[in-house]
């Protein structure tokens, strides 16, 4: 079967990214992070000027982007991470990720881009899906949360902005109802995942949870 697979998925402030690359280091895997194929699609559409309602124009510029181990590219070119980082992007990420086209390419995207992985020894793949289209026969799914309060003010910290904690709790709101509420592929726990509420754990104590659970997975 080659390597394993390792999802995790769930809202933003989760500490999925910081896990999901803690966990990639320390068993030598590829970390595989299918939110930045989204902010692709966000940061060409701001570009292009394609409105966020226009879905199959959309789905065209999805089929622009690839996802290569860490790594993302539009065109054949690298987009640096920073680029994608912006509270622009992350805003019209969320808003074009509601669109069953695009989802549907960038789904596709993201399984080539596993396949690769799992030919290498495996991954560790995160995003809001993964365990629940993206790749179903994942050895191992969790799905982590935290309470609003703390995500909020996990981002503050991260992005050196503590200053605007209300403002980030509000937009990580929005993305969160809208990551929830849409109809294609919402924000949900896989049907046998691990469910961690974070709140309050240290990143060890997750890490060492995650870890866990690929050891007894492979
Ligand atoms: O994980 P990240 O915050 O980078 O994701 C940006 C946006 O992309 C999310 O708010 C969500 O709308 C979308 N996304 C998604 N499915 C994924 C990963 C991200 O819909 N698997």
């Amino acid at each position: 079967r080659g390597g394993i697979l390792v999802a995790i998925d769930g809202p933003a402030g989760s500490g999925k990214s910081t896990v999901a690359r803690e966990v990639a280091r320390r068993l030598g895997l590829v970390n595989l992070n299918t939110g930045a194929t989204y902010r692709a699609v966000a940061k060409l559409s701001l570009e292009e000027g394609v409105g966020t309602g226009d879905e199959a124009a959309l789905a065209a510029l999805a089929r622009r982007v690839r996802l290569r181990g860490e790594t993302v590219s539009v065109d054949g070119e690298t987009v640096p991470d920073a680029e994608l980082r912006t509270p622009e992007v992350s805003a019209a990420a969320s808003r074009v990720s509601s669109h069953p086209k695009l989802r549907e390419v960038l789904v596709e995207v993201q399984r080539e881009a596993a396949r690769a992985a799992r030919r290498d020894g495996g991954a560790v793949v995160e995003g809001r899906d993964i365990g629940t289209v993206v790749l179903p026969d994942a050895e191992v799914k969790v799905f982590l949360s935290a309470s609003a309060e703390e995500r909020a003010l996990r981002r503050a910290r991260q992005s050196g902005r503590e200053a605007e904690l209300e403002r980030i709790r509000v937009a990580m709101a929005e993305r969160d109802r809208q990551d929830s509420e849409r109809e294609a592929s919402p924000l949900r726990a896989a049907p046998g995942a691990e469910r961690l509420d974070t709140t309050g754990m240290s990143l060890d104590e997750v890490v060492e949870r995650v870890l866990g659970l690929a050891r007894e997975a492979s």
